[in-house]
């Protein structure tokens, strides 16, 4: 997993049709194949075509790495059901599955930082790389997709390989402990990728995205002693051990944990075995007028079944974080496997 995030909503243009859908998902997968390996946009890029027009390729990524850039491209439950008819002749493929989330207690949602017909997540080891892909993913979108909404992210939050030192999040806790590991193949397959016989059948090897944009009430947390700070989440800030004893590694003893601490909630033996993929990246967008901290987590989780998220969400609707934390945007998208050589992100949809 890489350090920063440039996450963007995209909604497609009134007069759209499929063709055009499928043009810019086509457009979309030569140039981020491109910038995958560290190439600009095109073969004429940022400095090689006519002086006379603007260059296809921005060009504020020149001579840097690829670092380690990954494009993960989504469609939103808008994209199946736009108002004047079945516009991209999708709507009978749409994933059953693919619902807006239900409302859940507490949250305080901004439409303008929600939703969108496509998503793109870009990861990047080098923010001015990842921005790099988003700005000349939104130029080629021009005239038939624009953006909606988008987020930096910084310092990702949770750990996905076992050589990975757990990172932490801005309230200073080690995030990611209990987290699918990328190695775990057995617990991918059961809990993040669509399987063959799941449906629909064009979503296999995908995934269903769940974006959360959950600000944090930094000052107010600041002022909290240690152990109630400790007691919220389960765990200890130094180590990250459980606080039922051990080391980070020591799965908790639940019943020792208060009973509306963040693990003892979250944890699969309280969620009949649910588990979530967890790739959330910490966030910081300036200060408001009160000199209050605008920061928090932009959370991002992949599963196998939407439901898995709205069930622990529900299940956390008692969890003492509450207090410290908003949901401010909300976001569910359906995730098409990666794509083979000379074809194009989603073409098993169409
Ligand atoms: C665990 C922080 C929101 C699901 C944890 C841990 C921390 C944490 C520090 C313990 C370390 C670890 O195992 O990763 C936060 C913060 C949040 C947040 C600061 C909001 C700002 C959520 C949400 C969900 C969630 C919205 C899902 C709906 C989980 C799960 C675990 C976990 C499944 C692992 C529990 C276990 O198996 O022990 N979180 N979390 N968290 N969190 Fe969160």
């Amino acid at each position: 997993m890489q350090e920063h995030l440039h996450f963007a909503a995209f909604d497609m243009m009134p007069r759209s049709d499929r063709d055009t859908l499928v043009e810019l998902l086509q457009d979309w997968t030569y140039a981020s194949a491109r910038m995958t390996q560290g190439l600009e946009v095109s073969a004429t890029g940022a400095v090689g075509g006519s002086p006379e027009a603007p260059p296809d390729d921005s060009g504020e990524a020149l001579g840097l790495p690829a670092a380690a850039l990954t494009v993960t491209f989504g469609f939103g439950p808008t994209l199946f059901e736009n108002e004047d008819g079945d516009r991209y002749g999708i709507r009978e493929r749409r994933p059953p599955k693919l619902e807006r989330l239900p409302p859940f207690l507490g949250e305080d949602l901004d439409p303008a930082q929600s939703g969108g017909d496509l998503c793109v997540q870009v990861c990047a080891d080098d923010p001015q790389v990842a921005v790099h892909a988003i700005r000349n993913l939104s130029r080629i979108a021009f005239g038939r997709a624009k953006l909606r909404w988008s987020q930096l992210g910084f310092g990702k939050t949770s750990r996905t390989t076992t050589d990975q030192h757990t990172p932490r999040n801005l309230f200073g806790f080690k995030d990611g402990t209990a987290n699918i590991l990328a190695d775990d193949r057995e617990a991918l397959r059961e809990h993040v990728w669509v399987a063959d016989d799941d449906e629909p059948a064009w979503l296999a090897g995908g995934s269903y995205l769940v974006a959360r944009k959950i600000a944090m009430l930094i000052e107010t947390w600041d002022r909290v002693r240690l152990s109630e700070q400790e007691q919220i989440f389960g765990r200890d800030k130094g180590e990250g051990a459980p606080l039922s004893g051990g080391t980070e590694e020591t799965a908790p003893k639940l019943s020792a944990l208060d009973e509306h601490s963040h693990v003892r909630l979250a944890h699969p033996d309280a969620n009949g075995g649910t588990r979530i993929l967890r790739r959330g990246f910490n966030y910081v967008g300036g200060n408001n007028a009160l000199g209050r901290m605008d920061a928090g987590l932009f959370f991002l989780a992949y599963q196998r079944d939407p439901e898995q998220f709205v069930s622990l969400q529900r299940r956390l609707s008692t969890d003492l974080l509450n207090e410290y934390i908003r949901h401010v945007g909300t976001g569910i998208w359906a995730i098409p496997a990666g794509v083979d050589e000379g074809s194009y992100i989603g073409a098993a949809l169409f």
